[in-house]
């Protein structure tokens, strides 16, 4: 039993993960009407097509992707075509060249189909089982994959071999995925169907604009697919500036802003609600105040939020269970959890308690950081400044900072990497500002 099942809950209410593919998951989605209507909208305008869905780390993108995927793929949009979903994303890493990511879509797509089949109970189609034990075959030697890419209705097609798959070239690899799309269409009487390649700004610049104009005329032009660029705030407006013809591919783009504090608080309500065992309406143990502010000084990261609201649950359970042993009432472990689990249902925990238990979270992980005093102070002027580009090294001159090329490589991409920083490009300029636990630290002056 975890943490939260022994307090009554069948789920952690402050769960990080994206929300699913499932239809329970699609209750705990809010406030995204309009996105929702933007996203329905394009993906209905057309049988294929790419669209970009950016946003801030943790805003909520995969959730929201991952709602309107299965409102479709079950029938249960508002409108829209029945699309098979991609149940796994595709990641994207850093210095990947065209040919791997293409390898990358043949699994999730390949994956995407097997978990469709096994959650409906359906077979594998006959070329698709083919991909996948051909995937998994890896060293095989001369090992070749024979393929029928299904014509209209499967009436005629034609025939493709490819050797292994770490042999097989970007062209071979397109046309396997093109036989799996044709299979989709034909076997499960779906429109076509969803393929997400996420963290796309993890490419280089230059990096992403070639590799983008190498799928505009191979993957993204395949018939029946609708390709979801997922990635940072400002994607769309950083492929405009790159080439125009892959614009001209892109038939939308959203830009997920953080939600409301009204939708935050109907969010985690909702959760609460849902995840506790027991019979009552409960609210959520963590005061609205607490995680409202948790929420605005993290540039709308639910993810955050949600990780200190559970944080600070965890403390607060370990100290009281300290205080009680110390008093040796002799209380069962059982009859604890039972008090506690209702106190955190019924009651929330007092404001200037959260704030403490907070104040030592976050302290403790940022001095867990291990950072040098020069750095904190580096941390200290981006604050103040609210955000800064590379162009601004002149101002950092006071901690021995002297080129453009030593602030972006000793200090804005490490603390990025370091989850410190938050890097926004807006058009082709790049900014940096505090992030989650340097921003608190901010307010806390603990910089
Ligand atoms: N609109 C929403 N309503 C309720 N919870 C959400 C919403 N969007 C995201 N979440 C929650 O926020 C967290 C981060 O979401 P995620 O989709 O992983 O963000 P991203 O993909 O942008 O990094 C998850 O716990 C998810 O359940
Ligand atoms: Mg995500």
């Amino acid at each position: 039993m975890d943490f939260w099942e022994r307090l009554g809950f069948r789920e952690n209410p402050y769960n990080t993960k994206p929300l699913n593919v499932n239809s329970k998951d699609v209750d705990l989605l809010m406030g995204r009407n309009e996105e929702q209507i933007k996203f329905l909208n394009a993906i209905d305008s057309s049988s294929d097509g790419v669209l970009v869905l950016s946003g801030v780390p943790g805003v909520g993108k995969t959730s929201f992707f991952n709602v309107q995927q299965y409102l479709l793929e079950s029938g249960q949009a508002p409108f829209g075509p029945r699309l098979l979903s991609a149940r796994q994303l595709c990641p994207v890493n850093p210095y990947d060249e065209p040919r791997l990511i293409a390898e990358r879509c043949v699994q999730s797509l390949c994956k995407s189909i097997q978990i469709y089949c096994s959650i409906t109970g359906a077979s594998l189609p006959a070329e698709t089982k083919k991909i996948s034990e051909w995937i998994n075959k890896r060293t095989t030697a001369n090992y070749s994959l024979g393929l029928t890419v299904l014509g209209n209705g499967g009436s005629f097609g034609r025939q493709i071999s490819v050797s292994t798959i770490k042999d097989t070239t970007y062209e071979g690899l397109v046309e396997v995925i093109e036989v799996m799309v044709s299979e989709v269409v034909s076997t499960f009487n779906f429109k076509g169907c969803f393929i997400a390649l996420d963290n796309i700004e993890n490419l280089q610049e230059d990096e992403l604009g070639e590799s983008l104009i190498t799928f505009r005329d191979t993957l993204f032009s395949l018939d029946n697919v609708w390709w979801i660029l997922i990635g940072q705030a400002g994607l769309n407006s950083l492929i405009e500036t790159k080439d125009p013809r892959v614009s001209q591919r892109i038939s939308a783009s959203i830009d997920l802003k953080p939600i409301t504090d009204g939708a935050l608080k109907k969010a985690v309500d909702q959760r609460v609600d849902e995840f506790h065992s027991g019979q009552e309406k409960g609210s959520s143990p963590i005061p609205v105040t607490i995680y409202t502010k948790l929420f605005e000084s993290s540039n709308g990261e639910i993810r955050f939020v949600f990780k200190y609201c559970h944080d600070i649950c965890l403390n607060l359970v370990k100290k009281v269970r300290t205080q009680m042993q110390k008093m040796d009432n002799g209380w069962g472990e059982q009859l604890f959890n039972e008090l506690m689990g209702n106190y955190f249902v019924k009651k929330e925990i007092g404001e200037r308690n959260c704030n403490t238990l907070l104040k030592e979270l976050i302290t403790e992980n940022f001095h867990g950081l291990n950072l040098s005093q020069e750095i904190k102070g580096v941390l200290k002027l981006i604050g103040e400044k609210k955000s800064v580009s590379v162009k601004d090294y002149k101002d950092f001159k006071s901690f021995g900072i002297k080129t453009q090329n030593e602030f972006l490589h000793n200090y804005l991409t490490q603390l990025k990497d370091k989850n410190l920083l938050l890097r926004k490009t807006e058009g082709k300029l790049v900014k940096y500002q505090l992030r989650g636990i340097a921003l608190i630290a901010l307010e806390q002056e603990l910089l």
